[in-house]
């Protein structure tokens, strides 16, 4: 097992180097290591004893593939080679004698994998991935591997209330502030910002990633996505707006498979219109973030968004938060709205327009920009809420309203002043 989650190799070794036998391997695994990403120079012809040569000189790779064919005594030559061989390298091992005592005291000694000739390429090809994805994952005695992997998606109840504003923010501040390997998903295909926020380049990671689900891997999205920080990583697209989405999301449920074995924390930015197109994408989440402003027709979608959420993906944990919020000019007050979807506003982050266009000018999260902003400081009790967030549950504050909440927004209409009012009062 190997360092945490980091693009290139670990540690600044190679990231690979293999010692084959015979030049049928040889020729076989060339063209399966470019494919991977790493360099044919690597692969070595020799076997098992000039790998124990080469290493006990030079700095051993993440990754290593050894042939056994010409040792005499495979176990022994492999208690050889981990006398040389730095911790971490993941050793695969290839070799012709189908005997499973060997296989199981080779495990034993500490070797990823036992690949028996004859093999096809798709076969070499499959256990160099898995030696890759378990390089990939946190290490066991990583203080962060206790912790359990938090995914949060964050859905706004329209258009323009901040969703990518506190999702890139949450990020960040998972990432940056608490340390946490992070990957933020921005789910926007076409008309995404989490990368113009944070002044990156978008990339064709998630467009590849929808048009071919079955490529994506842990090797997929090291090389798919973009770094902003040290701990944070992005996957987005700025679709051409003349192809709509073709996918039946799978694609969206394989990345978040991924995104739990290579990082601690998953932040999604997810428009709203995916609730209804693929209903399955909220449904092993942690948290659900609501982002809202105080206005009747965000108060008629979060209603429907908080029933929706109880069907659909009842064991993440709810958070509303209220965006934007002036003391003044309010077109519903906060006592109003929380009647109407019968729970409390959990954050109500103040409107802010400096520092949002200073984050905006700058390309950095609002956060970044605005560290000590009161909105900064409402967005970090939000990222509280979001570690405090356990699998499975439903928050205590939603208990008992799933009969009577879309009722509910009838009711919450008579809190209006009248309509003859309502024209008379400043707009906000
Ligand atoms: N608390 C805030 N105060 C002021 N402006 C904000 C605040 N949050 C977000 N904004 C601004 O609102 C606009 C829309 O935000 P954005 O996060 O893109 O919304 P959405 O993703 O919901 O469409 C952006 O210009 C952003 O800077
Ligand atoms: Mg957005």
């Amino acid at each position: 097992m190997n360092a945490p989650w980091k693009p290139g190799s670990v540690g600044g070794r190679d990231p690979f180097a293999a010692f084959v036998c015979d030049d049928e391997t040889l020729e076989m695994l060339r063209p399966v290591a470019e494919e991977m990403g790493w360099s044919d120079s690597k692969c070595n012809k020799g076997g098992l004893r000039n790998a124990i040569q080469t290493l006990s000189v030079s700095a051993s790779p993440n990754i290593l593939l050894v042939d056994l064919s010409e040792s005499g005594d495979p176990l022994s030559d492999i208690n050889s080679l981990a006398e040389v061989c730095e911790p971490g390298t993941v050793v695969v091992a290839i070799g012709q004698v189908n005997d499973v005592r060997l296989y199981r005291d080779l495990m034993v000694s500490g070797l990823q994998d036992y690949l028996l000739k004859p093999f096809s390429p798709e076969q070499l090809r499959d256990v160099l991935s898995q030696a890759q994805a378990f390089l990939n994952q946190p290490k066991i005695d990583d203080p962060q591997a206790e912790k359990p992997h938090i995914s949060t998606a964050v859905i706004g109840t329209r258009g323009g209330v901040g969703t990518s504003t506190i999702a890139t923010s949450l990020a960040w501040l998972l990432s940056h502030d608490r340390d946490r390997l992070t990957a933020l998903l921005d789910l926007d295909v076409h008309f995404g910002t989490g990368a113009l926020s944070l002044d990156l380049e978008p990339g064709r990671g998630l467009t590849d990633a929808i048009d071919n689900p079955s490529r994506i891997d842990g090797l997929f999205i090291e090389r798919a996505m973009i770094k902003a920080n040290d701990k944070l990583s992005l996957l987005s697209a700025e679709a051409s707006i003349n192809s709509p989405i073709l996918t039946d999301g799978t694609a969206f449920f394989q990345l978040q498979e991924e995104f739990r074995a290579a990082f601690d924390c998953t932040v999604i930015d997810l428009p709203r219109d995916m609730l209804i197109n693929y209903p399955h994408v909220l449904g092993d989440v942690n948290a659900t973030v609501i982002v809202t402003e105080l206005t009747l027709a965000s108060a008629r979608d979060c209603i429907r968004m908080l029933f929706w959420l109880k069907s659909h993906a009842a064991q993440s944990k709810v958070y509303v938060v209220a965006n934007k919020v002036q003391t003044a000019n309010l077109e519903i007050s906060r006592q109003d709205f929380e009647s109407s979807i019968e729970r409390k506003i959990d954050i109500m982050v103040p409107y802010d327009p400096r520092t949002a266009a200073q984050a905006a000018k700058l390309g950095q999260a609002l956060v970044d920009a605005g560290k000590s902003s009161k909105a900064s400081g409402k967005i970090i009790e939000l990222t509280n809420l979001v570690l405090g967030s356990v699998s499975g549950g439903l928050d205590p504050r939603d208990a008992g309203t799933k009969k009577t909440l879309m009722d509910k927004f009838s009711d919450f209409k008579s809190f209006l002043p009248s309509k003859k009012a309502n024209e008379d009062a400043p707009k906000v």
